[in-house]
């Protein structure tokens, strides 16, 4: 049966990566947004159905959600996935910057699927792959805002599986590590934050050393970008897939070492590792 399937971010990095290999591995019918439209010209020439969307604005994700169902008729599958990163001190990210990051994390997340579930609920059938992260189970210095916005999206995506289970809807969520997109240049250049106060300069220097190094070395998106595909169309799926070692390991250090140890742990862990 052929699907119709709606990726968002689907400009760069994991988003592009599924829409590709879903338009040149199967015959499903597949719907791209992104703000950078001209981005999407190289899925558009695989056959990529092509939607500007800003995902802060409702109106606009309601338009393309009625736009694609009017062409193509009920979404089967979404993958959402837009997002971004600000790093910085809690202290002193511009509070514009974080409520942006929320405005795309969570509320364009949130109001993605809240779209499409009137169509999927009536049909009793629908995958919900919310993009998450390990940064929905740890937290760290210069990382709270971005890890508060996949915190959210793990309880929201915990309650919507329990609200929509029996009406035939999965809802799936991707925990990647750090893996080699464009986050983290958009995260360290564009968004991260240098500290005014010296009480943060040297945290935040070894942080951004830290994750540069750590991007640097990262895998690539094809393992993360094979299991997305899996959660979109396999007939049975897990509710959660961790896609990295890091996330692993992140994830069982917070479970396993009382709280002020696992400060320690971390904190030195980016002190050593730049
Ligand atoms: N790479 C990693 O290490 C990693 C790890 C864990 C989780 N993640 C998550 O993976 C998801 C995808 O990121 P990526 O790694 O593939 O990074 P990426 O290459 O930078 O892609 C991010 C995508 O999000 C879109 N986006 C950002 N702001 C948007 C907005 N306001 N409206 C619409 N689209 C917007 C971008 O499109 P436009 O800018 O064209 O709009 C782009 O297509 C994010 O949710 C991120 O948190 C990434």
């Amino acid at each position: 049966m052929t699907k119709v399937i709606w990726v968002t971010g689907a400009s760069s990095g994991f988003g592009m990566a599924v829409a590709m290999k879903l338009l040149k591995d199967t015959d499903h019918i597949i719907c791209v947004s992104a703000r950078r439209t001209h981005l999407l010209e190289v899925l558009a020439r695989q056959g990529a159905k092509v939607y500007p969307l800003d995902i802060t604005k409702t109106a606009e994700i309601e338009r393309v959600r009625r736009a694609i169902e009017k062409e193509y008729g009920p979404i089967d599958a979404v993958l959402v996935n837009a997002g971004f990163g600000v790093y910085g001190p809690i202290e002193e990210v511009p509070e514009e910057a974080i409520r942006r990051q929320f405005e795309v994390n969570v509320f364009g997340a949130v109001e993605t699927v809240r779209a499409v579930l009137p169509s999927m609920r009536r049909e009793k059938r629908g995958r919900i792959v919310l993009t998450s992260s390990s940064a929905a189970h740890v937290s760290s210095a210069g990382m709270g805002y971005y890890a508060a916005t996949k915190h959210s999206i793990k309880a929201i995506g915990t309650a919507l599986r329990q609200e929509v289970g029996h009406l035939g809807i999965d809802v799936v969520m991707i925990e990647p590590g750090v893996v080699k997109t464009a986050f983290g240049q958009v995260a360290l250049d564009e968004n991260y934050m240098a500290s005014k106060s010296p009480d943060y300069r040297a945290q935040m220097r070894d942080l951004k050393d830290f994750m540069l190094k750590a991007f640097d070395r990262a895998p690539d998106l094809d393992h993360t970008r094979d299991v997305m595909i899996k959660a979109l169309l396999e007939e049975s799926v897990n509710p959660i897939y961790r896609t990295t070692k890091g996330s692993f390991f992140l994830g069982f250090l917070s479970r396993v070492f009382p709280t002020r140890i696992y400060d320690v742990i971390v904190k030195q862990a980016i002190g050593r590792l730049h």
